[in-house]
């Protein structure tokens, strides 16, 4: 199948709009009585399964046959040459305590590669999108990564880990080291807008660990494509399923494994 992915961007970024207009309208209606749990501290709603739903249903007519992992529904059939990976809403905790810090991720698989990806920042109606080769975008602009230079000048976002909280005291110490070597450290709650956020220099720099590919594959695309880097913490690939991510402007990126492979329990 040849497929135009300028064409297929465009088609998705409706999709994407659509499936935002529904979580517009839900953020401003919701209730704390409507939360639910998957686990501790690992909240979702009828939100997240409805928007999903939507868009599993709105990608199902771009590109038939694709396969389809989201953060509420994985497809058995996720192996398909061409796979959507898709977060309904990335920053969930945000969305039930009333922030208005959430956004929608979507990203395409070709194979092992990530070929698009949108970031919707619903209630800022910010449009992050790109595609590979095509450079990256904010609401239909290029955008580059920051041009900052020092780690020293950087402001780094990260985000804490809901699981695996055995690890959390060797973590907080490489926040603590972060926080004394840049400008400070800022925890947005969504993975994907923070990524984003690398792309179009609100950040020079990203680390988290614990995430899962809907999280981070669309917005790893896009900083990519913003002329940005992405890693997982040994400097390696595997940051999509790895659970391990790096994402700077280039310039800091060394000295981001530094600190953290400094940090040798966390790297495991
Ligand atoms: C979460 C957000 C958050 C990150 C968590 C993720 P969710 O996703 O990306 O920033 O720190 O680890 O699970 O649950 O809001 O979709
Ligand atoms: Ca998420």
């Amino acid at each position: 199948m040849t497929i135009s992915l300028p064409t297929l961007l465009n088609q998705t970024e409706l999709a994407v709009k659509e499936a935002g207009e529904f979580a517009r309208n839900a953020f401003q209606n919701f209730s704390r009585q409507q939360v639910e749990y998957k686990g501790k501290n690992d909240l979702f709603s009828y939100v997240d399964v409805q928007t999903e739903q939507l868009l599993k249903e709105k990608l199902g007519t771009l590109l038939p046959g694709a396969g389809f992992i989201g953060e509420e529904t994985a497809d058995a059939q996720a192996i398909n040459d061409y796979t959507w990976i898709v977060d309904p809403i990335d920053g969930t905790t945000n969305f039930v305590h009333g922030i208005p810090m959430f956004a929608i991720s979507v990203a395409l698989r070709q194979g092992t590669e990530v070929v698009l990806g949108i970031v919707y920042e619903v209630i800022g109606d910010e449009l992050f999108a790109a595609y590979k080769g095509g450079g990256a975008t904010l609401n239909g602009e290029a955008i580059q990564v920051s041009e900052c230079k020092v780690l020293a000048e950087s402001l780094i976002g990260t985000g804490f880990p809901k699981k695996g909280l055995s690890s959390l005291d060797e973590y907080l110490k490489l926040v603590a080291y972060m926080l004394a070597a840049s400008h400070g450290i800022r925890r947005m709650g969504s993975a994907a807008i923070d990524l984003v956020y690398v792309a179009c220099g609100r950040l020079e720099g990203f680390f988290e660990w614990g995430l899962n590919p809907w999280d981070v594959a669309a917005g790893a695309l896009i900083v990519q494509e913003a002329g940005g880097i992405v890693s997982d913490f040994k400097g390696g690939n595997d940051y999509l399923f790895g659970k391990q991510i790096i994402a700077s402007n280039g310039h800091i990126q060394e000295d981001l494994e530094e600190v953290i492979k400094a940090n040798e329990r966390m790297i495991g």
